[in-house]
């Protein structure tokens, strides 16, 4: 379902954390149900990029460059988080954080709510459906009464923000290092249902350092963030370059 070209479009992203310039100028569109791979070495702003989408407070974006960030025909710039997630932007954690005193349930009872309104089902449903998912995703159904990513393995994290990626689904995902931590089955997953959730019209952005993940999704499309620049943008052949010779050529 490829289509309706610029679905999501940033641009004109010029971001400041504290004194510190973490992108220059970032510029990129999706159309709907693309993927496009986001790499780049460490501290290249890939992170950046996906707090200041997601509309992180801390992330400053400069006026200057008339930045804009549109998805779906929306203007999101000037939108608070809670109101970008709602329009429907989802970002999985490269480092998701624990919550103690809020379990699994409560979270995604809340979060459903913010983003559908009420509840649509009984309470006992919406748990049958929570379960599905979470076994979907290779979650024990008892996770549902544990504090969120509280003593969860790395994995079992990752495999929490598909969970919540599948609950809510958004029309634009980011995930970030998603395949940090997860097994050779839980990139297939990824693989699996990112490629559901396109056809049915998501588009994505998977920040990812391997080709590995990338084996399990192929992008449309790659964009290079180096020093928090866009220094390279292009097909897959671009993933292959960077496997063998890093990022110190690409400038
Ligand atoms: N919250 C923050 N506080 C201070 N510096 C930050 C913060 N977020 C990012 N940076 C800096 O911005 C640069 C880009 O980091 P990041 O976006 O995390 O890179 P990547 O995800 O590509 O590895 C780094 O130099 C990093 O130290
Ligand atoms: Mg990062």
């Amino acid at each position: 379902m490829i289509g309706k070209a610029r679905f999501f479009e940033v641009s004109g992203l010029s971001v400041f954390v504290s004194e510190r310039q973490v992108l220059a100028n970032v510029s990129f569109f999706l159309k709907r149900g693309e993927v496009v791979g986001l790499m780049g070495p460490n501290g290249g702003g890939k992170s950046s990029l996906a707090m200041t989408i997601i509309g992180n407070p801390g992330y400053r974006v400069l006026d200057g460059d008339n930045p804009s960030i549109i998805l779906d025909g929306k203007e999101l710039i000037d939108k608070r988080i809670d109101e970008r997630v709602r329009a429907g932007i989802f970002l999985g954690w490269q480092s998701p954080v624990a919550i103690p005193g809020v379990s699994v349930f409560a979270m995604a009872k809340a979060a459903y709510r913010a983003n559908h309104g009420e509840v649509e089902t009984t309470i006992l449903e919406f748990k049958r459906k929570l379960e599905k998912l979470l076994e979907r995703v290779g979650l024990e159904s008892a996770v549902l009464g544990k504090d969120l990513n509280d003593s969860f393995s790395g994995g079992e994290k990752k495999r929490l923000e598909l969970f919540m990626m599948l609950l809510l689904r958004p029309k634009l995902v980011i995930l970030d290092e998603i395949d940090s931590g997860l097994d050779v089955d839980g990139m297939r997953l990824v693989g699996d249902i990112v490629g559901e959730m396109r056809a049915e019209g998501s588009s994505f952005i998977l920040i990812t350092h391997y080709r590995r993940l990338l084996k399990y999704i192929v992008p449309d499309r790659v964009i290079v963030l180096k020093q928090g620049r866009v220094v390279e943008s292009g097909g897959v052949e671009i993933i292959e370059k960077i496997e063998e010779n890093g990022y110190k050529d690409i400038n």
